[in-house]
């Protein structure tokens, strides 16, 4: 990659923008003030499709080549996109066939967008053949900086489809996988409840059962449609690494969302780019109390934002960077409530991008739609052109202390997309969730101070002092390698429910944690999943939702449950530098995760609520999202600010 966006000199600042929702009049003006505003890059695209070729076959270029021009000769730079997220309505209706069909078997239809199946050849064809048109036209222009992937793969809940070119797609992936039916059926246990299968074609997709489908089933099912999501930005990134030499390739991945492997859907881009909606993140979080929903209504909270931005700065193991390719501006139009940000949000956001390692960040978008389904859409410019607010706090930003660097993380927390699979299939409590579980561990750490890296269990771990695996309910032999190999020199700290299933999603059945028991020093003996009225006590502590004990092998009991069912059995094990905490307890989790950040070296801030301090290239960004609060120094301030300070 010639054009690697962090060998800019500080942070690049961009816009997404949609020329063909306005009239050509507008896009020399436009361009000029989208420079005036020290803007360097424009998206451009990702909707366009029935704009570029209006009837099979029949491209029309012109337009674009326009608005290209126009921006090159302002010195912007161009992030062009595939426009396969919305196929237009004459593909759709000569071949029905490319549409999804949702779990309740109904076929989803034309009239908004992502309404295709990734598995599809048909519209896999299709996808190949606009790919490669634009990127021949404009591969080698000099404004085309980068390229990105289509648009948001899934949203709209459309990583699985369950219509008949997944079926027939699935089952050859399956007897790829599995070779015959004997493995298969052993695989899911399909002696259970008769499921075994005794030829390919009786395997349907695992929808529309009358209860519960077979969870390894469904497993392997979400492990294929994360393949097929793979395959499809494979064959675009294939096109465009042939015709369009030298620039950048990346995809806007989406907050907390894992109905795909990112990691794996990641590995053949440059960087990974994902979008940042704050206060709509905060709204639609299911596990975020309503009291801190309110507290942070204005800013959204900065541990659901910064979570994000450390996963996908880790996404590529090489930690290429990232950008925030569509950054909120003003008010979305999509959560159940649209607040606008605080006063200095926008600002805020930049700057804790920058600070968790962005060296992108564009935002959505320059004027507001006048038409269609986002019109209470804020852009930087309002519906009648004038600046809206985020508009006004991009002027007065100072990026000029947005240098390039690294992040210094000396923790590793980690995630993994399988193990998110299978514990929230059977979560055995509804109000715990993967995501609620690795939140409070790394919402602990920040709250602490600490930088934290976000990486798969598979990743290398040799750099980092402590290790946190909050979730790691599925446990394959390779990842319990690497992490015995990270117990040489790490501390490690594993939450619960740690190595229940196998790589299959069936118990071990020698008991839990299956291949890590050693490493851990013991065995889990009972789980308790309690309802939201039930709390038992450990050494002052409360414990609510879920509370598991553990028999030694050769670990210590740090802790014993004192109340309840549990009472006297052991909630938190330790073998040398290996801690299992079995117990949903976020006053336990934080002193524990504090002693054990101190004992490995990695200094601890204990910063109050709404701060929030991070590092980056021997500078530390210290965040206050307390809109209308104090700030870090005791004091009223009128809105949420930062400062950035070297880190000495
Ligand atoms: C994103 C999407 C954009 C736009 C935006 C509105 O999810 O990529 O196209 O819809 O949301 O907030």
């Amino acid at each position: 990659m010639t054009q690697n966006s962090a060998h800019a000199s500080h942070l690049i600042l961009g816009v997404c923008d949609y020329p063909e929702h306005v009239p050509p009049d507008r896009w020399e003006h436009y361009a000029k003030q989208q420079k005036a505003l020290g803007l360097t890059h424009v998206r451009l695209a990702e909707f366009a499709w029935s704009r570029l070729e209006p009837e099979p076959g029949a491209f029309q270029w012109q337009w674009l080549d326009q608005v290209i021009d126009i921006l090159h000769q302002e010195d912007m730079q161009v992030v062009l996109c595939t426009p396969t997220a919305a196929p237009p309505a004459w593909l759709v209706h000569a071949h029905p066939e490319i549409l999804a069909v949702d779990a309740q078997g109904r076929t989803r239809t034309f009239g908004s967008r992502r309404h295709y199946d990734f598995a599809s050849s048909v519209y896999r064809e299709h996808s190949r053949r606009i790919t490669t048109a634009m990127a021949r036209r404009y591969g080698r222009h000099p404004a085309v900086a980068g390229w990105q992937t289509d648009n948001e793969f899934g949203c709209h809940d459309t990583t699985r489809s369950y219509g008949p070119a997944s079926a027939a797609a699935f089952r050859a992936w399956l007897q790829q996988k599995y070779s015959s039916l004997e493995n298969l059926n052993a695989a899911w246990g399909n002696v259970f409840w008769s499921q075994e299968y005794t030829a390919w074609e009786q395997i349907q997709l695992p929808n529309l059962t009358v209860t519960d489908p077979n969870p390894s089933q469904v497993l392997d099912h979400a492990r294929f449609a994360s393949d097929m999501v793979k395959e499809f930005q494979e064959e675009q990134v294939r096109i465009l690494r042939e015709c369009s030499p030298g620039r950048f390739v990346t995809h806007n991945f989406m907050g907390f969302f894992a109905d795909f492997d990112s990691h794996a859907v990641a590995a053949c881009l440059d960087f990974a780019s994902w979008d940042a909606y704050p206060t709509g993140l905060l709204e639609t979080c299911s596990f975020l109390a309503e009291d801190l929903k309110h507290k942070y209504a204005r800013t959204g909270h900065p541990d659901l934002i910064s979570f994000n931005h450390d996963l996908y700065r880790c996404l590529k193991n090489n930690k290429q960077g990232f950008w925030v390719m569509e950054q909120q501006c003003g008010q979305v139009n999509w959560a159940p409530h649209n607040p606008l940000p605080a006063d200095g949000a926008v600002q805020l956001w930049t700057a804790q991008a920058w600070a968790h390692g962005a060296d992108g960040v564009s935002y959505f978008r320059w004027r507001a739609a006048t038409m269609a389904q986002e019109v209470l859409h804020s852009g930087l410019l309002r519906h009648d052109e004038t600046p809206d607010r985020g508009h006004l706090e991009i002027q007065q930003l100072q990026p000029r202390d947005f240098v390039p660097g690294e992040v210094p993380a000396q923790v590793a927390l980690l995630h993994d997309a399988e193990s998110l699979w299978l514990f929230d299939q059977q979560r055995h409590n509804q109000h715990l969730t993967y995501w609620q579980q690795v939140m409070l561990y790394y919402s602990t750490l920040r709250s602490l101070g600490v930088d934290v890296d976000v990486v798969q269990p598979g990743a290398d771990l040799s750099a980092y002092q402590v290790v946190v695996a909050p979730a790691l309910t599925l446990m394959s032999e390779a990842h319990a390698a690497n992490l015995k190999k990270a117990s040489e020199h790490a501390q490690l700290v594993f939450g619960p429910r740690t190595a229940f299933f196998t790589e299959t999603g069936q118990a071990f059945d020698k008991g839990q944690p299956g291949s890590l028991s050693e490493l851990l020093g013991g065995r889990l003996k009972n789980f308790d999943s309690m309802r939201p009225t039930l709390k038992e006590m450990l050494g002052g502590y409360e414990v609510t939702l879920w509370a598991e004990s553990y028999r030694l092998q050769d670990a210590q009991a740090l802790h014993v449950y004192e109340s309840g069912p549990l009472a006297g059995e052991c909630a938190v094990m330790q073998k040398g530098n290996v801690l299992t905490i079995g117990a949903h307890s976020p006053g336990l989790v934080h002193d524990l995760l504090r002693e054990v950040a101190l004992q490995a070296g990695v200094s601890v801030l204990d910063v109050p609520e709404g701060i929030r301090v991070s590092r980056r290239a021997g500078k530390m960004l210290v965040q206050n999202f307390n809109a209308y609060g104090v700030d870090f120094l005791g004091t009223r301030v009128p809105a949420v600010n930062f400062e950035v300070f070297e880190d000495t």
